[in-house]
Parts: C-alpha cells; structure tokens; sequence
C-alpha cells in the first residue's frame, strides 16, 4: 500500500470550534499537530455558537498553518498534498479550513483532498497503532455522531448503526449543562463519575429492537432530567457524583454491548474505538473488560486523537491521494456529509 517515495500532507480541520493543522507523513507518521481550541470562548454560552467560531477560525487559521509547519521542520516545499475537512460539521468554520486549503493548493500547485471528519475520527487508530489494518468494526462516538461502521478497507465502510437522536457525546453534554457542571461536559461527568456509584440510580439501557445496532439516548437524557427534577420537588438530594456515575454507565453498557454484538456477528476480531467520547475512561475500561473476555482486541487512539484534531485528517488524506481520491478547486462545504 505505501508509495515508493514518502507523502507529506498538511491537513487542515475546522469542522467545529477546533483550528487545527497537521503535517503527516504516509499517513501514520504525525510531523506536528496543532490544535488551537476555543472552548474558553464558547463556554460561557454553554456550548459552539457557530458565528463566533469561523471568525476565530480566521483570525487563527493563518497562523497555525505557519506554526504546523514550523514545528514539524519543514517549509511549502516539502508538502505533497494538502488535506481539508470538507464535512460533516457548521458550515461557516468548514468553509474557513476549505478556503485556506484551496489558496494554498493552488497557490502552491499541489493536490487537494477532501476528507470526512467521521472517517477522520476512525483513522486516529491508524496514527496510534502503526500496524493496525482492516478490517475492524468501529465505535465512533463524538459530540455530533454515533457510529457503528463495518471497516472493510481503506475508504470502504458499512455502516451497522446509527444514533436515531442525540449523538453520544451530546447526551453527555446536556446531562452536564442539567447539572450545571460547564461545557464540554464529557471529561467533566467522566472524573465525576470515578467518585460515584454507577448502582445509584437505575437509568434505561436503551438497546431498541431485537438484533439492531442503533442507539437511541434521548430517553436517556429525558430520564435524567426527570430524575433531577423530582428530586427536587421531593427535597431528596442531589449526589451529582452518582448521577454522572449512574447516566455514563448506561451509555457505556449499551456501546459495549451493542460494539461487542456487532464484532462477533461479522465475525471480526478487532475493535477501534474513536472520537471525542472515546477518550472515556469508563467507557475504555469497560470495553477493555468485555473485550479481553470475548477475546477480541480493542485499540484506541491517545486522548488527543480522540477529539478533533487535523493529524486524523492527514492520515485518511494520504489514503484517499494514494487512491486517487483528489478533489477540484470547487470543493464545497457539505454540512451534513454521511459516512458512505
Ligand atoms: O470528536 P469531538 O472532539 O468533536 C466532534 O466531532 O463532535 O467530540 C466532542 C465530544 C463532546 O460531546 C465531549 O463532551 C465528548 O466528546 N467528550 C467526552 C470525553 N471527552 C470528550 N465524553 C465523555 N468522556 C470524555 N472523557
Ligand atoms: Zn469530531
């Protein structure tokens, strides 16, 4: 699969309230990966206000694509390809990365390659573990997406299930905003959760119908809600430690065991989690547990390249150069690009 001469990409990815820029080397080696986070900004409106993002992204972009460059050695002449986020995410903060991308494909006289961030999300494995090769099934599971995909091969993907409602990583966010904890609130229920009884309060497992690999965590979070506010019409406390622990253990035992259904129905022996919600500690435990006792092999990218960083864009854009996936100058923002 590799080339005979090494592929540099610079890869540039602003889906949401991320500006971050990479340079990779054939796909796996990460040069650098610069990622200029806004959450200071959006947290105080509890969550990314669109508008405000792609102005930052613009005020950064510029700069971060120089510091990427610099920290990994390198100047415009030693990039082969440049690779973009295209999609799914707002539409504003793409635009921003894609505009930058074109001025300096063309600028530059380089290809472009546009990249799924979903796809993005499932190659942190490849980075993380150098030898790690499809197929394997894949828990994706961020603020914006819940994926369970089939990895047959590079760039070809079936996907089992889906969320029907809120993604994973959305339900942890507005259990979080309920208990007035902040924004993001995935890593905040995550550290809570360590200090309480996940038994505490039993919150449904939603598995839908007999045999099928979506998710659905509205009821979920409905079910929280209610729970905190009758506590309070009642005068019963509130142990925001055991309310985390309870909620996240529902969440992780449904993509566990819905993740674990899936492997052995296609009879695949690897696991690769990934996205924001993949750097849960509960949920890496739990299906480290699971998975040692059902003999299958789990990997998940280092925290860093669990949530949105450009250097996961780099790697699927070296694949999809290799495979001659290049787009043209036109390339456009697609909000809602589907994993396909
Ligand atoms: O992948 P990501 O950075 O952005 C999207 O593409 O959506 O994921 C962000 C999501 C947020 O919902 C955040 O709360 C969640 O990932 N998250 C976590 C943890 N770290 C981030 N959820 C649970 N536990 C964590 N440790
Ligand atoms: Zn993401």
């Amino acid at each position: 699969m590799q080339m005979e001469k090494d592929i540099v990409v610079l890869a540039i990815e602003t889906s949401c309230d991320e500006t971050s820029v990479a340079v990779v080397k054939n796909g796996r080696e990460v040069l650098s990966n610069v990622i200029a986070s806004q959450i200071d900004i959006h947290k105080k409106f509890g969550g990314v206000v669109p508008e405000v993002a792609s102005r930052k992204h613009i005020e950064n972009i510029n700069q971060i694509i120089q510091n990427a460059l610099d920290e990994a050695k390198l100047t415009f002449d030693d990039i082969d390809v440049i690779g973009v986020t295209y999609g799914p995410g707002l539409v504003g903060a793409l635009l921003v990365g894609i505009s930058a991308a074109k001025a300096l494909a063309f600028g530059k006289d380089l290809p472009l390659v546009g990249v799924n961030h979903i796809e993005g999300h499932v190659y942190a494995n490849f980075i993380e573990y150098e030898d790690l090769e499809p197929p394997f099934i894949s828990l994706i599971v961020s603020g914006g997406h819940t994926h369970l995909v089939y990895i047959k091969d590079y760039g070809e993907y079936e996907i089992l299930g889906r969320t029907r409602d809120d993604a994973a990583g959305e339900a942890f966010d507005k259990v979080a905003r309920a208990l007035e904890l902040g924004y993001p609130g995935g890593p905040i229920i995550d550290e809570l959760a360590k200090k309480g009884n996940k038994d505490a309060i039993n919150f449904p497992r939603v598995y839908l119908e007999e045999g099928s690999f979506d998710f659905s965590f509205s009821g979920l979070k409905s079910a929280v809600l209610n729970y905190l506010n009758s506590s309070k019409q009642k005068g019963i406390e509130i142990v925001n430690e055991d309310v985390a622990a309870s909620f996240q253990q529902s969440v992780i035992e449904v993509l566990v065991n819905k993740t674990i259904a899936a492997a052995k129905k296609r009879n695949i022996e690897t696991i690769a989690i990934a996205g924001g919600v993949a750097a849960n500690e509960g949920l890496r435990s739990l299906m480290k547990y699971v998975c040692e006792k059902e003999g299958l092999i789990l990997k998940y990218p280092s925290k860093i390249l669990c949530t949105d960083n450009a250097a996961m864009i780099g790697s699927v854009a070296y694949y999809n150069y290799i495979n001659g996936k290049i787009a043209d100058l036109d390339l456009n923002g697609v909000p809602n690009l589907k994993l396909s």
